[in-house]
């Protein structure tokens, strides 16, 4: 500890929580750069701007039924996915943690037989479909790879956690295939598809044909973003001005600033990238997701230990001393955590004992600043993406000439926006405290939208005149952190070129399990394609 320092916990923690301060000027600064690297990867070749080829957007009235399996970055999904063609849809699925051992391998046999036999045992209970086959099936990836068309691609590099080296430069649509082949289920692998583009068609599907959406963002256990650039931007692809339409970009924000330009950086920052089985690589999303975010807490927590400024008692055992062991979930209850429950909490997660006020106060005010870092970097990397769409410049009817969109009747959806879930989830949250309060146990349900339709008929109106930049969003950081919607909404509007009046008329609309669903729009398109020639 520097001399003249207060040695107190709180003083001490409060000098973390600075460091992990991002003020308006570095928000910018931020800003300014990405846009650069988004120009600059439209133009060349690079890890990041990677075209999808997903060059038309859903309406809504997409229909059939088509399997996809969804492979995140800790689960891999099966899901029989029905698009009803009226922009609601219905997913059955099978959900299946991928064991770590598969996530960090010599080969990639393993991973991709795991895979086929999940797909296989999801197809043998689902006897009414043998005579449907061959099915044809979505590929949700959600690591970096560039396409060389809709349905076909090559592994860059992994991250979040995995490495599985010889599968680098391979085709995932290949593995696994050849995987399904082994298993002898027939079904083919029509469409590649990152988990952020499959989440801004599905959002796109959902939201109708009135309302163009520019883009999505995954906020989970990674972080990245897809978003609609005019065709003619994309001269890594040797397009020229003459080019209309559109092509969904996979940004790969995740890496935009691996040279650490511009980013911010505590000693934390520095010690969990050199500990990680991808030093030097995905420095945002080092900062932003859900992966990392438990860890940098857990770091700090490590430190203040050190300096044996804690009440609480700490046995060798206890998950501070483990790396990785703390899950960014801690971070999102602490949030919401009363004194007495945030005690509870750290007792709990951290196995600690005779934890004192202080101490728990202490870990929720690092958290908290954490957190605010990773949903206010979130904002200055949406406001680089909404300046270079040029969105803000379009007027709404423009933007949905440009995706051709084809107006028609369709029946509402009930929309649930993140700030509706919020303000449930709020209620939600003063209810079980008044629960605890009167000494009943409040029952745990998991927040749903809550606005009726017509209400949604009313803001989908609105939105329409108001020229809506409309985002899709999933991840737990998005759908569970109370304020980061909040803070990443402050961020955007410290960008000068988006301010207030560019901040209002962004929407962000949580889209659940969207990756999945999107590859089966994928599946549709594409399915499409084969019978029209
Ligand atoms: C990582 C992957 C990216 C994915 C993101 C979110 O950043 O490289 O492809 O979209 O995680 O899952």
């Amino acid at each position: 500890m520097p001399q003249g320092e207060d040695p107190s916990l709180l003083a001490q923690a409060e000098r973390i929580a600075r460091d992990f301060d991002i003020l308006p000027d570095q928000v910018r600064s931020v800003t300014r750069h990405f846009v650069a690297q988004l120009k600059d990867g439209l133009a060349n070749a690079r890890p990041w701007q990677l075209p999808s080829y997903v060059q038309s957007i859903p309406t809504g009235a997409e229909k059939g039924e088509f399997l996809a399996v969804d492979l995140g970055g800790s689960n891999c999904r099966i899901c029989l996915v029905n698009l009803k063609g009226d922009s609601t849809f219905e997913v059955a699925q099978s959900k299946h943690s991928v064991p770590p051992s598969l996530m960090v391998s010599s080969s990639h046999r393993p991973l991709f037989d795991f895979i086929a036999q999940r797909l296989h045992e999801f197809l043998e209970k689902r006897t009414d479909l043998a005579d449907q086959l061959p099915y044809s099936l979505g590929f949700t990836f959600s690591f970096t790879c560039e396409q060389t068309s809709l349905a076909s691609g090559r592994l860059i590099h992994w991250d979040k956690g995995w490495d599985i080296p010889d599968a680098l430069g391979r085709d995932p649509c290949v593995m696994l295939q050849d995987a399904i082949d082994r298993q002898g289920v027939p079904i083919r692998v029509t469409v590649l598809a990152n988990d952020s583009v499959g989440t801004l068609l599905t959002r796109s599907y959902m939201s109708g044909p009135k309302i163009s959406t520019l883009a999505a963002m995954i906020f989970g256990t990674g972080t990245n973003a897809a978003y609609v650039e005019k065709l003619s931007n994309v001269r890594r692809l040797s397009t020229t001005a003459a080019d209309t339409g559109i092509m969904v970009m996979n940004t790969e924000w995740g890496c935009l600033d691996d040279k650490m330009e511009v980013l911010p950086r505590t000693p934390f920052d520095d010690e969990l990238d050199a500990s990680s089985t991808d030093p030097g690589s995905q420095m945002l999303e080092k900062r932003v997701s859900g992966l990392y975010l438990g860890e940098l807490l857990r770091l700090a927590i490590v430190q203040l230990h050190r300096l044996r400024v804690f009440t609480m008692e700490l046995d060798k055992k206890s998950p501070v001393f483990r790396r990785d062991s703390i899950d960014s979930s801690f971070i999102s209850k602490l949030a919401t955590a009363s004194a007495e429950g945030a005690i509870d909490l750290v007792e709990d997660v951290l196995s600690a004992k005779n934890t004192a006020p202080d101490d728990a106060q202490a870990i929720q005010l690092i958290a908290s600043s954490i957190a605010r870092r990773a949903a206010r970097l979130a904002g200055a990397s949406l406001a680089a993406l909404i300046i270079q769409s040029g969105r803000l410049q379009t007027s709404h009817a423009r933007s949905i000439s440009l995706v051709h969109k084809v107006e028609e009747p369709r029946r509402m959806e009930i929309s649930s926006s993140t700030s509706a879930q919020r303000f449930c989830q709020s209620l939600g949250l003063l209810w079980q405290r008044i629960l605890k309060f009167v000494g009943m146990n409040p029952i745990t349900r998991k927040p749903r939208g809550c606005i009726s339709s017509q209400q949604a008929q009313m803001s989908r109106d609105n939105y329409t005149d108001q020229g809506t930049i409309d985002i899709g969003a999933d991840g737990s950081l998005i759908e569970f952190y109370p304020t980061f919607e909040t803070e990443m909404r402050a961020a955007l509007r410290d960008v000068t070129e988006i301010g207030v009046a560019g901040e209002q008329r962004v929407r962000v609309h949580l889209t659940k399990d969207g990756s999945g669903v999107g590859a089966a729009l994928m599946a549709q398109a594409a399915s499409q394609m084969g019978k029209n020639g």
